[in-house]
């Protein structure tokens, strides 16, 4: 065994084991003779291995790879008539924590691969934590939550050679055409954002809104970047996905630290309550958009990013955002992906960084916490031992508010049923997603586009499915179609192709 060094500084603190008695080597673990077996007593060397063995927690089982900082959100316009919430009043100012992240790559995976980005605020509000966890795209692939496992298993690996399948993605895709308005997003250049700085974040579904009066309405939240956005090409994507894979973490973390702090507006779209029943298409439909010309941008306030985490494990990796966390003022709507959503994430939770997450100073909200709950793997706080566990009680346990003061309802027809939305006049798998290729898109977009879904479908084997996806294409926008099936150097629609093509 060697002993501490005499040069060491008299202000060097000793390591301790985890029980913090001091420990006499860092470098050598005891053994019987020095040619000889290690020893069992050597119980520091034992606590150094297992606990370096069980330094991962699961990783997220999508978005996995991200990185986040602390930042600031301040509400400078007054939208008091729309909503109660303690953190959208005006003068306001809120911490928060934002993490981005990719979705389908494992936690290693290169920042740059083509996919949507996430856009995850938390907000420690007075009232409690409010989390928006969002994408950097309004709408997503599918409009019914019991979808999500089928698909995020068709973007992630085959279950056999653990590769990553174009058959299975576009198998998926085109047997569920609600996906064509995402897809046209992530093959556009919002797939391949120049950095996390210069992207703009969605809250995607449609949430409610309630006011002092308790009145009602629809809101969509839009993040819109004071950086600009911006994208790269796919080219260079791809170079550096090889030589920089954590592109988006260092540009992040090195232009907070250099005092460069990115910030963001962010505005709202509101419809009043009524309006939704008859609207032209469902507005809980998560694959819509709703035109601006309808329900023009309304400004809340800004936010900027100007921390940068102290420990990426502590609080990055074990952070944990989810859509069920609302507080007043603020709550769901029809939309059947957020109501999946927020089972899904808490439940996420629990098993990937355990019963007590909440708990951890990056989740714990910063106003006080009291419930009836107690006890679990790791928990660090309780109550004090004159407090009941139990509700109702007679001896001053905290108590539920009314549900009137929160607030958050909505009327339906009250039946069982598996059907998707209600239907609305103009409710359509392909017709937003024509109409950003043929609106939004310059020439320039126009050619990349077509370039990006060549090589994407191009990397189909299966015969039908890749004629399924020219079919998918081509309700986007019948010239796009015919472009890319030339691209493809696929003949025309062959008799035994159609067969297996759904018909749209
Ligand atoms: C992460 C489920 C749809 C954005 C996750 C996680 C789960 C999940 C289980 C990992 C949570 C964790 O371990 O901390 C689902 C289900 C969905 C769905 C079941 C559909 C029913 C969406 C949609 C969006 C979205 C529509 C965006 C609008 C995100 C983001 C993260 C995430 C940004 C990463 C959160 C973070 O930074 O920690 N999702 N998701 N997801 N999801 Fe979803």
């Amino acid at each position: 065994m060697t002993t501490p060094s005499t040069t060491t500084p008299s202000t060097t603190p000793h390591s301790t084991t985890q029980s913090g008695a001091p420990v006499v080597s860092d470098a050598h673990a005891q053994s019987t003779g020095a040619d000889g077996a290690i020893a069992l007593t050597d119980h520091y060397l034992v606590e150094k291995l297992a606990q370096f063995n069980r330094e991962r927690v699961p990783e997220r089982i999508v978005h996995a790879k991200g990185g986040g900082a602390f930042g600031t959100f301040k509400t400078t316009e007054d939208v008091s008539a729309y909503t109660k919430a303690a953190l959208f009043q005006q003068g306001v100012e809120t911490e928060t924590l934002t993490r981005f992240s990719s979705v389908a790559g494992e936690a290693g995976s290169p920042d740059t691969w083509r996919d949507p980005r996430g856009f995850s605020t938390k907000f420690y509000t007075t009232e409690g934590n409010y989390d928006l966890v969002g994408n950097n795209t309004p709408v997503f692939f599918i409009r019914d939550g019991i979808k999500f496992p089928d698909f995020i298993h068709s973007q992630k690996r085959l279950p056999g050679s653990n590769l990553r399948d174009a058959d299975m993605q576009w198998d998926f895709w085109t047997l569920s055409p609600e996906s064509a308005h995402q897809v046209t997003w992530v093959m556009s250049d919002r797939g391949l954002p120049a950095s996390w700085r210069e992207m703009q974040g969605y809250g995607s579904h449609t949430y409610q809104w309630i006011n002092d009066a308790g009145e009602r309405f629809w809101v969509k939240y839009h993040f819109r970047s004071n950086q600009g956005v911006n994208a790269m090409t796919g080219d260079e994507a791809e170079r550096l996905a090889g030589s920089d894979s954590d592109y988006y973490i260092r540009d992040l973390y090195e232009n907070i630290d250099a005092g460069n702090f990115p910030s963001w507006d962010l505005h709202v779209q509101i419809m009043p309550y009524a309006d939704a029943k008859d609207y032209r298409f469902n507005p809980f439909d998560l694959t819509k958009v709703w035109p601006h010309a309808d329900y023009p941008l309304v400004k809340v306030g800004t936010m900027t990013l100007n921390r940068n985490p102290e420990n990426y494990f502590a609080q990055i990796e074990q952070a944990a955002f989810a859509p069920s966390n609302f507080v007043p003022g603020i709550a769901a709507s029809p939309d059947k992906m957020l109501q999946a959503r927020i089972f899904s994430y808490a439940d996420a939770h629990r098993y990937r960084v355990g019963t007590n997450h909440a708990q951890l100073p990056v989740n714990a909200p910063k106003n006080q916490v009291h419930n009836y709950s107690q006890n679990g793997a790791a928990r660090y706080t309780f109550n004090d031992a004159s407090t009941p566990n139990y509700a109702p009680n007679s001896k001053g346990g905290a108590a539920a508010v009314e549900p009137a003061t929160v607030g958050g309802g909505w009327e339906n027809d009250g039946a069982l049923t598996l059907s998707a939305h209600s239907l609305h006049a103009e409710d359509s798998d392909f017709g937003q997603a024509g109409t950003m290729y043929r609106e939004v898109f310059d020439d320039g977009a126009k050619a990349r586009f077509l370039d990006t879904i060549t090589g994407a479908v191009g990397g189909v084997k299966d015969a039908g499915i890749k004629e399924r996806a020219i079919g998918y294409w081509t309700s986007v926008d019948a010239d796009l179609g015919a472009k890319l099936r030339a691209n493809l150097g696929a003949g025309e629609e062959t008799n035994s192709a159609s067969e297996a093509a759904i018909k749209y």
